[in-house]
């Protein structure tokens, strides 16, 4: 079998065209120009790139961006500081602090600073409890297009044996809960894993997000399987994913490549978040 490739960034392509015709839309309507706030601490290069590209990405669907780059030595108070004045600031609709944060930051105290009507990742407690409850409530950007990508497939993902590996608060674990609330019976394999491919093998979906360069073998992919790879490692100057992705692309049915796959997805969803955050302000 030869995987078909799940273009990503075709698929998130006309997501941003239809983000970009509903924002002009709301602007002739209603006057209100969706805008977000993205805050970095410190200067992890990486971080910086993902940055620019969702700043870049705002601006060319016509919303409103302000970026904040604050120095490694920021302190919690000074963070929380700023969210306060965003949270208060109504030309901002959607708030995003980047992970990972500078050590004596505590991440889940920043998130749940955030007002959860801006919080256009999903990591506040309240938005991360209400997924897990099965009720509305703004999704993390990332699993959100992973579930996009899947069903671009056309496969239901009802019933079907889904194993996520990797369980981290941003991708793993709300990726697990959104593939059981479109009833797959789910596992979640992480880094104690006895043997993580007895399971892939079962795997009629797999997830990888778990940042580790190719762990996931070709020999560990069931024929057939819906291969998502949200692995993004940068090794000799170059992106790699966390499956092995010419061997994978033998057995697998769909496959998405890196980059170019649940990347340019992960973007969309914060558009469209931040979208569906700005229309709550139009009446
Ligand atoms: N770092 C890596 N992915 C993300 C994301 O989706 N949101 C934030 N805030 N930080 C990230």
């Amino acid at each position: 079998m030869t995987a078909k490739v799940i273009d990503g960034k075709a698929i998130s392509k006309e997501i941003r065209e239809g983000i970009s015709k509903e924002v002009s839309e709301i602007k002739e309507k209603f006057n209100i120009t969706p805008g977000l706030a993205v805050v970095i601490v410190g200067n992890d290069p990486a971080s910086h790139t993902y940055v620019g590209m969702k700043e870049k990405s705002c601006t060319s669907v016509g919303m409103y961006s302000e970026v904040h780059r604050l120095p490694e030595e920021t302190t919690q108070e000074e963070l929380l500081q700023l969210i306060n004045q965003l949270n208060e600031d109504n030309k901002i609709h959607g708030i995003l602090v980047q992970v990972p944060l500078p050590g004596g930051i505590n991440e889940n105290i920043i998130n749940s600073y955030i007002k959860t009507e801006k919080d256009v990742d999903g990591f506040h407690a309240i938005n991360s409890g209400n997924l897990f409850l099965g009720e509305d409530s703004i999704v993390p950007c990332t699993p959100k297009g992973i579930i996009e990508l899947i069903k671009s497939t056309g496969a239901s993902i009802s019933g079907k044996n889904a194993v996520v590996v990797g369980r981290s608060n941003i991708v793993g674990k709300p990726a697990a809960v959104l593939l059981l609330q479109e009833n797959a019976t789910v596992t979640i394999c992480h880094s104690k894993t006895k043997d993580l491919k007895e399971y892939l093998l079962k795997a009629d979906i797999v997830v990888a997000a778990v940042g580790k360069p190719e762990l996931v073998k070709g020999d560990m992919i069931k024929e057939g399987a819906i291969v998502i790879d949200a692995g993004t490692t940068v090794v000799d100057g170059k992106l790699v994913g966390d499956v092995e992705y010419s061997k994978a692309c033998e057995v697998a049915s769909h496959i998405t490549p890196v980059p170019g796959g649940v990347g340019p997805m992960t973007i969309a969803m914060l558009l469209e978040n931040t979208l569906e955050a700005a229309k709550k302000k139009c009446k």
